[in-house]
């Protein structure tokens, strides 16, 4: 009776829980790679801000029109704009249980910013997982990224190449090189992640729940890793 009391006791809180989960990390660090995965595995919607603004770009929306110049100079876009965005995605149903976020927060004023809503909206404190990869692999992983113009699928010409070069194994997409991975503006953006992103670290440290993994391993050997954090988590305060 007891048992089934607490099954049922566990089942509510697991129904109940929400997650915040944001991954952080450089240019590189396969953050993207990872939250396309862990979504898939936990039904919850991958907030990718560098994607939404691609989108505005690519759609020549007022948002895009002022992103564009700055993203081509591998420049954070300014916080109000990012805050509105998100904001305005976080309304959407399909983020009512959780979200995974990748690039955002990028700044302090976010991270405060997101504090507030997580709060309005009854999620608890983010679980954030730092990526560490050394410099040395982040600017290969950069160099030789390719996306697929359809999908969105992300390859590597180094260690994740399609199976026929520029084109997409899952849709036969035609394969692009993001316009910011030459190597001038690839500089600038981890110049903008050591100055502004990286505090970010400190700051979860002593604000909320901050995790790292061995973002340098392969593909596989990080989703592991994520995973077994996420279980960790789930087990302590029922967050899945
Ligand atoms: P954004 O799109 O967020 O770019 P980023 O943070 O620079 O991150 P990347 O997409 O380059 O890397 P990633 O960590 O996702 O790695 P990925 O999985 O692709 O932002 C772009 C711009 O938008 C910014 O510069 C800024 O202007 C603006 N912006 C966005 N958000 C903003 C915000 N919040 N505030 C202000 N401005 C904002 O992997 C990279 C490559 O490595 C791929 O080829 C992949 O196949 C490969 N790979 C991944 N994992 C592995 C692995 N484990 N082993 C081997 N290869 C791997």
């Amino acid at each position: 009776m007891a048992a089934a009391a607490n099954n049922a006791d566990a089942s509510a809180k697991k129904k109940a829980a929400k997650l915040a989960l944001i991954f952080l990390g450089p240019p590189g660090a396969g953050k993207g790679t990872q939250a396309e995965r862990i979504s898939r595995e936990l039904g919850l919607p991958h907030l990718s801000t560098g994607d939404m603004l691609r989108d505005a770009v690519t759609r020549g929306t007022e948002l895009g029109l002022l992103a564009k110049p700055i993203m081509g100079r591998g420049e954070l876009v300014p916080d109000e704009i990012v805050l509105g965005m998100v904001e305005e995605r976080l309304k959407r149903p399909d983020c009512t249980s959780g979200f995974i976020f990748d690039g955002f927060p990028r700044t302090i004023p976010q991270a405060k910013k997101l504090d507030e809503i997580l709060q309005r909206r009854g999620f608890g404190t983010a679980l954030v997982i730092e990526f560490m990869v050394s410099p040395e692999t982040l600017l290969r992983r950069v160099a030789g990224r390719w996306t697929c113009s359809v999908g969105g699928e992300t390859y590597n010409i180094y260690d994740r190449a399609p199976k026929v070069a520029g084109i997409c194994d899952n849709d036969g997409g035609k394969l692009v090189q993001r316009s910011d991975d030459r190597p001038e503006i690839v500089k600038e953006r981890f110049a903008a992640y050591q100055a502004q992103t990286l505090p970010l670290a400190d700051y979860y440290r002593a604000h909320g729940t901050l995790k790292t993994v061995d973002g340098g391993a392969a593909v596989n050997d990080v989703t592991r890793a994520l995973n077994e954090i996420l279980q960790q988590a789930a087990g302590s305060d029922g967050h899945l």
